[in-house]
């Protein structure tokens, strides 16, 4: 089995949930910039990171959190202008970003705008303009979600896109009502040294256990992300974790 085990914290709701999210984003950030000087991340849209986005930007974490060095990327996007209600980007804008020190430079946002063959092109670009190395670019930190039918990102079951080998950003065709999108592709999922998922209500039941607590993940791409060097972390709040067979430890 490739990979690391995933780290598993039930916490009772969303907001304990996006508390230790929003910790964990501060000390990850303090770690690399540290390390290395600066600190990468890639947000993901829905509606589960958006209470720890809120966080980011209040005083609490804005005043602690290195904004000059940290750059901000995307898991997927969805091919919509920025201002879209539906823009990925704009979730993280409106709920932080637009308030909170980061410079300009540092938002690499997917141009969703341009369609999806066009988005995904540039968005390759840009990740291997900004990575400048060999190989496949290595995240610090990616925040995912999990959708009921286990997709992640914009990776979806039974997609050919799975498979992708070379390419670090993919166009995704799906046209109405799921609109098309750009996704970074699995080993860029793989590489990054943190991955941190996020679930939370009784929806996500079925496909948190799938994942956790079967061998095989039922052939979820959420389950299919497993860093061949980094660490992952499910965060979940009770409702997601109730199906859970393992024991886990419950956060107050
Ligand atoms: C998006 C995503 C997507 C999301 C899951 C879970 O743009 O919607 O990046 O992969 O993480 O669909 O979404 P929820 O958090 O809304 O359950």
């Amino acid at each position: 089995m490739n990979g690391n085990a995933a780290q598993v914290r039930i916490f009772p709701n969303i907001e304990s949930l996006s508390r230790a999210a929003a910790d964990l984003f501060v000390t990850r950030a303090r770690a690399s910039v540290a390390d290395v000087g600066r600190f990468v991340v890639a947000l993901s849209g829905g509606s589960s990171p958006k209470p720890l986005y809120t966080l980011l930007g209040s005083p609490a974490y804005r005043e602690v959190i290195p904004w000059q060095r940290t750059y901000f990327f995307w898991a997927d996007e969805r091919c919509v202008p920025p201002e879209h209600p539906d823009s990925n980007y704009r979730l993280a804008s409106d709920a932080f970003l637009s308030g909170v020190a980061v410079p300009a430079a540092n938002i690499h946002r997917i141009k969703g705008e341009e369609g999806p063959d066009s988005a995904a092109r540039l968005y390759e670009d840009d990740l291997r303009n900004f990575f400048r190395r060999p190989g496949l670019p290595v995240f610090d930190l990616i925040i995912l979600g999990a959708g009921e039918d286990g997709h992640t990102a914009s990776l979806f079951p039974g997609s050919s896109s799975l498979r992708e080998t070379a390419r670090l950003a993919l166009p995704v065709h799906l046209g109405r009502p799921k609109l098309d999108r750009v996704t970074l592709s699995l080993p860029v999922l793989n590489h990054a040294s943190h991955v941190l998922f996020l679930a939370s209500g009784q929806a996500k039941a079925g496909v948190v256990a799938g994942i956790i607590d079967d061998a095989n993940r039922q052939g979820y791409p959420a389950g299919f992300v497993r860093p061949v060097n980094g660490e992952i972390a499910w965060f979940v709040d009770r409702d997601a974790g109730n199906s859970l067979r393992g024991v886990f430890t419950a956060q107050a």
